[in-house]
């Protein structure tokens, strides 16, 4: 009945809220033998944390791991995986003032609405704190489907506001591109096309001194997915991705290769043509000379790479005034005190990628139980 366990072979649960004493995830189905460590874990974490650059939240978290269950001698030993990740910067006063209003945008109605009775601190359940512990399910993942077929998920930010980066190859970028420029400056707001990259961050800056926050859109591409992944009729690859997606918190739309362009285009434009390609050992593969169908055919992977886009809404939470009501009915004007993101896009990326390598964890354990022997 209750909504916080995801996948099935590999199932992740998670509990947790903003301003309670931390967020756990337990991971089952996780094989035995894929070596975890805690500094595995701070990598994609320390991508999430609050607090990172100028353009994001300055909530301070350390946000170390501490893995509760099921690794023993830095492996995991099959059995239930727990992951505790505690709060430690909860300014919980910054929300008495705006405990009876709702945030435009925000899900404070609809939590009260349903529930009758909201941690109203700092959004509680529905505040992204949460996804701190998917980032750390995503890590164990990313190393099962890198173990498993050498899979690898990449996210970067593609758009921010009316700012469109150009990337010729979403396959091609890599996550040092995403993290990094070649001199080593940090990507800050990990768009990879540096000129964009600079004019997305003028515009944060920009949109933060006017006390209002910018939406955009992440980009995340999986490669050497394994052709096959997908469980027609209802678990179909690209339904599971986009349940996964769409979990998340301000994503408002995802589209997979050229997404809502195909409305437009023409068979004769839109179809991939195949091609069958030699392999090393002599095997011909079956390829598309392009990638208009995002990698998935029939909801099924076609070993071509997974390429989708998510829509993020602009932060709800701002410190200018805005229209409201109480919770009895009251007009009222709201200012939201807290820390927030002008922008979520820099930090929605490993989170993007969390739930995608969770999505194909889950289909590679599935696709692999199904096989004939
Ligand atoms: C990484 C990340 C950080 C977020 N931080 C904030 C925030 O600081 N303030 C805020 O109002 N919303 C923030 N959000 C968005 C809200 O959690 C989200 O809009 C809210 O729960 C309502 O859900 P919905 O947008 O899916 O309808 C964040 C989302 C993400 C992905």
């Amino acid at each position: 009945m209750a909504g916080n366990s995801f996948g099935q072979a590999f199932r992740i649960t998670t509990a947790g809220e903003s301003h309670g004493p931390g967020n756990v995830v337990i991971i089952d189905g996780c094989p035995s033998g894929i070596a975890l460590s805690v500094d595995d874990l701070l990598f994609d974490l320390n991508r999430r944390r609050p607090g990172q650059s100028h353009l994001v939240t300055q909530r301070q978290e350390s946000d170390v791991p501490e893995i509760l269950a099921g690794v023993f001698e830095g492996r995991t030993t099959g059995t239930s995986l727990a992951i505790l990740i505690r709060n430690e910067d909860q300014r919980s006063r910054d929300y008495n003032e705006i405990k009876d209003k709702y945030r435009p945008g925000h899900a404070d109605y609809t939590y009260d609405a349903k529930y009758g009775f909201r941690d109203y601190r700092g959004g509680g359940r529905a505040s992204a704190r949460e996804t701190v512990a998917r980032v750390a399910a995503g890590v164990v993942a990313k190393k099962l489907i890198a173990e498993a077929f050498g899979g690898k998920v990449v996210g970067y930010v593609k758009q921010v506001g009316p700012i469109v980066a150009r990337v010729d190859d979403p396959e091609r970028v890599t996550l040092a591109d995403v993290e990094a420029f070649p001199d080593g400056t940090p990507n800050l707001v990990r768009c990879p096309d540096r000129e964009r990259a600079q004019e997305m961050i003028e515009l944060i800056e920009s949109v933060r001194k006017d006390q209002d926050s910018i939406g955009g859109v992440s980009e995340i591409v999986a490669s050497n997915v394994p052709v096959g992944l997908g469980e027609p009729v209802f678990d179909k690859l690209k339904a599971d991705l986009a349940k996964a997606l769409f979990s998340l918190p301000a994503v408002l739309g995802v589209e997979y290769g050229v997404g809502f362009a195909c409305a437009t285009q023409r068979g004769s434009e839109h179809n991939d043509e195949f091609v069958a390609e030699e392999s090393g050992t002599g095997v011909r593969r079956v390829v598309t000379r392009s990638n208009r169908h995002g990698g998935m055919l029939g909801g099924i992977s076609s070993g071509m790479p997974i390429v989708l886009r998510a829509a993020i809404k602009p932060t709800s939470s701002l410190s200018r005034e805005q229209r409201t009501v109480t919770n009895t009915g009251e007009g009222a004007i709201i200012r939201t005190k807290g820390r927030h993101d002008p922008c979520l896009l820099p930090r929605f990326v490993p989170i993007g990628e969390a739930m995608v390598a969770i999505v194909l964890a889950d289909h590679y354990l599935r696709f692999r139980a199904l096989r004939p022997a």
